[in-house]
């Protein structure tokens, strides 16, 4: 399984242009340019007025000599996997998708898609240099992954907290049999009523966007059960993606981003869900709830060696998903054939790879509490997890 390789280094992307904080509405037509594509404001009226846009500094400055600049990184490749067989799966596009509730979930469970996760995995590592959330848990007894794919959180949580009993979940069994003993696995669909018996003092979800009809019903059910104290955990990306000055108008890249908001929003999901996750989880009874927002450069466009890798890792994490997610999106919700689908990734791929596009990822870590009973005196948030 993929592991991150170390922390970036901080602040070594301001030398050259600094885009710091972004600003909107500073243009002509006030429509902030620096902050959000035009694909924002087509695809919902309500990404123009994103709450704090104007606070964020993606940190990133452009290399402007980025192609001598790659040095010894390489791209990490995908190799196939060796998973067990036994599992039937529906097959579709040429690629394994979850049986279970089948066709509640869009992305395929097969080896190529399990790499793509674990690698996933360390993109997110990186980008938390080290860290596997940014809730301010303390020493949690009783954790819940929902949504878990390959189970490598779930698996590395384990190993961190000996003490406590991680149960991962998800619509595919997906994960290794060899994990900690204080890790297991079950099949589960996260929309259905919870039935554990137990609270859990932690609950985490990551890159589950795409995946509720209604994430308000997973946060009341993830409300009822926690513990009190106990803390939930999103972490996810905007889907809309940014970009740090003008080179993604009009590119394949932002034609696909408005199409892929348009055909998930058509098969019935909130495609840009992460930036209400923190008004619902307060309108649930949460406390304490922070919304931080980070950026994941979408190629090794940026300055600084740390902020290409992890923009490298992520343009490799984009290209292996690009297809399977298009398929699905693009022929269910769009209409298209898979053929017009295919012809419209060639050029989407090439934008990708284009290191003159200064596109990012805009990623969300919300987080908050269960009011924790009064004698517990614990309204002030411990410090972070590790
Ligand atoms: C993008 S993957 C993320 C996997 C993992 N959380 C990670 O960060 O590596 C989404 C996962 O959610 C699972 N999933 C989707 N809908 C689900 C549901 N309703 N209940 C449980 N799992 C679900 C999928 O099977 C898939 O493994």
């Amino acid at each position: 399984m993929a592991t991150a390789e170390g922390p970036p280094a901080e602040g070594l992307l301001r030398k050259k242009t600094s885009f710091g904080a972004l600003r909107a509405d500073e243009d002509e037509d006030g429509a902030g340019r620096e902050t959000h594509s035009s694909a924002d404001r087509d695809a919902d009226p309500e990404i123009s007025s994103l709450s704090n846009m104007s606070q964020f500094s993606t940190g990133l400055s452009v290399d402007s000599d980025a192609d001598s600049a790659m040095g010894d990184l390489a791209a990490p490749m995908s190799t196939a996997s060796i998973t067990s067989s036994v599992y039937e799966f529906v097959e579709e596009y040429g690629r394994t998708f979850h049986r279970y509730k089948q066709g509640r979930y869009w992305m395929p469970n097969d080896p190529t898609e399990q790499d793509r996760l674990d690698l996933q995995h360390a993109v997110f590592l990186m980008l938390l240099k080290g860290k596997l959330g940014l809730a301010p848990i303390e020493n949690p007894q009783s954790v819940l992954d929902i949504g878990t794919g390959t189970g490598i959180w779930a698996i590395e949580f384990a190993a961190q907290y000996p003490s406590a009993d991680v149960l991962g979940t998800d619509l595919s069994p997906i994960q290794p049999d060899y994990v900690p003993g204080n890790c297991h696995f079950e099949v589960d669909d996260a929309e259905d009523d919870w039935i554990y018996s137990r609270p859990f003092d932690y609950i985490h979800l990551r890159l589950m966007f795409h995946t509720f009809k209604s994430h308000q019903k997973l946060i009341a059910s993830a409300f009822e059960h926690l513990a009190p104290g106990g803390w939930m955990e999103w972490q996810d990306y905007y889907c809309q993606l940014q970009c740090v000055d003008d080179t993604m108008k009009g590119t394949a890249l932002e034609k696909w981003v408005r199409m892929y908001i348009d055909g998930g929003q058509r098969l019935g999901r909130d495609m840009l869900a992460p930036r209400r996750y923190k008004a619902w989880m307060q309108e649930a009874g949460f406390v304490n709830v922070t919304e931080e927002r980070l950026a994941i450069p979408g190629n090794a466009w940026p300055r600084g060696k740390d902020q290409k890798k992890l923009g490298l890792w992520q343009m490799t994490n984009f290209l292996d998903g690009l297809h399977a997610v298009s398929m699905t999106i693009f022929t269910k919700g769009l209409g298209l054939s898979p053929e017009e689908v295919e012809l419209f990734l060639v050029d989407v791929r090439k934008d990708i790879k284009n290191l003159g596009i200064h596109f990012y990822f805009l990623t969300y870590f919300v987080y908050g509490q269960k009011p924790p009973l009064p004698h517990d005196g614990a309204s002030e948030p411990p410090t972070a997890a590790t």
